[in-house]
């Protein structure tokens, strides 16, 4: 499979591969003929995610990380070029969802933990990415939100990590002239993941949310985890060879308005 597709010969991480999105985003990469590592901290899904494409026809290997250590990625990305030889690319895509409080109600460790996965972890993730990248350049795709360019109640500390990917996208694509290395953002609307439907649909806070977003969404219903990973993979490719920088909005027209 992998002298074909969009992605043929190029060696690929996904972070958070083992569900939705990311789990999406490895599937569609490995068909497109990307070599793909898939990175998250559940270990026994990740694992059955990786065997899921290997039987599909497709390559990819299993690496138990935590976005939220830095030892952790940087053994990782070490592991994938000792695997490979070489990174061409890379989705960074885990995250986890916000405490659902209000700013009054919301702990410092409560913002500290989702900083360090979904700001902290994106970053460190790109800083052993592009260095493993430094010889021959490569593409980085962050999974911000569309909550990285507006507000929503009870999610401060989701929004302010989601604007955040989108400085640290922005500012890394300032470099690449530097290391060779295009850095661009997706934007997902509401994506129907395991995130959405097992953990935010049912939360009072949430619920109170989603009736003005289903609006939004003026394409008429909410996104799946394919729609982002479409995205993503032609941000990745050769054939986005001039996009650097770019936030690429996946969300049925959510923030069109
Ligand atoms: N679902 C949506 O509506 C939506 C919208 C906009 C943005 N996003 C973003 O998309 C990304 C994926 O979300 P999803 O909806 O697919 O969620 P999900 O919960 O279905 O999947 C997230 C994956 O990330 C992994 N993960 C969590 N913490 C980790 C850590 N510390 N280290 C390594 N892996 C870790 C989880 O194990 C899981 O496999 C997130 O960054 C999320 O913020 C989601």
């Amino acid at each position: 499979m992998s002298g074909v597709g969009l992605l043929a010969g190029k060696v690929v991480i996904v972070t958070g591969a083992a569900s939705g999105i990311g789990q999406a985003a490895a599937r569609l990469f490995a068909s497109e003929g990307a070599a793909t590592c898939l990175f998250d901290i559940a270990e026994a899904a990740n694992e059955a995610t990786a065997a899921s494409i290997r039987e599909a026809g497709g390559a990819a290997d299993a690496f138990t990380v935590n976005v939220g250590e830095e030892a952790s990625i940087a053994a990782a990305v070490e592991a994938v070029i000792a695997r490979h030889g070489t990174l061409d690319g890379a989705f960074n895509n885990a995250g986890i969802e916000m405490a659902n409080k209000l700013v009054p109600d919301l702990s410092a460790h409560e913002w500290h933990r989702l900083m360090d996965i979904n700001l902290t972890g994106v970053f460190l993730c790109m800083k052993y990415q592009a260095q493993a990248m430094a010889e021959r350049g490569g593409a980085i795709v962050n999974n911000s939100s569309g909550d990285g360019i507006i507000g929503q109640p009870y999610a401060a500390d989701y929004v302010a990590s989601k604007h955040g990917v989108i400085g640290l996208t922005r500012a890394a694509a300032c470099e690449a002239r530097y290391n060779k290395v295009r850095v661009n953002a997706v934007l997902p609307g509401l994506i129907l993941t395991p995130m959405v439907e097992e953990r935010l649909i049912g939360n009072p806070a949430f619920e109170k949310q989603m009736a003005p977003m289903a609006e939004r969404h003026s394409i008429g219903r909410y996104g799946k985890p394919e729609d982002v990973a479409e995205a993503a993979c032609w941000l990745l490719s050769d054939r986005s060879a001039f996009v650097n920088g770019a936030l690429l909005a996946v969300d049925g027209g959510y923030t069109a308005r």
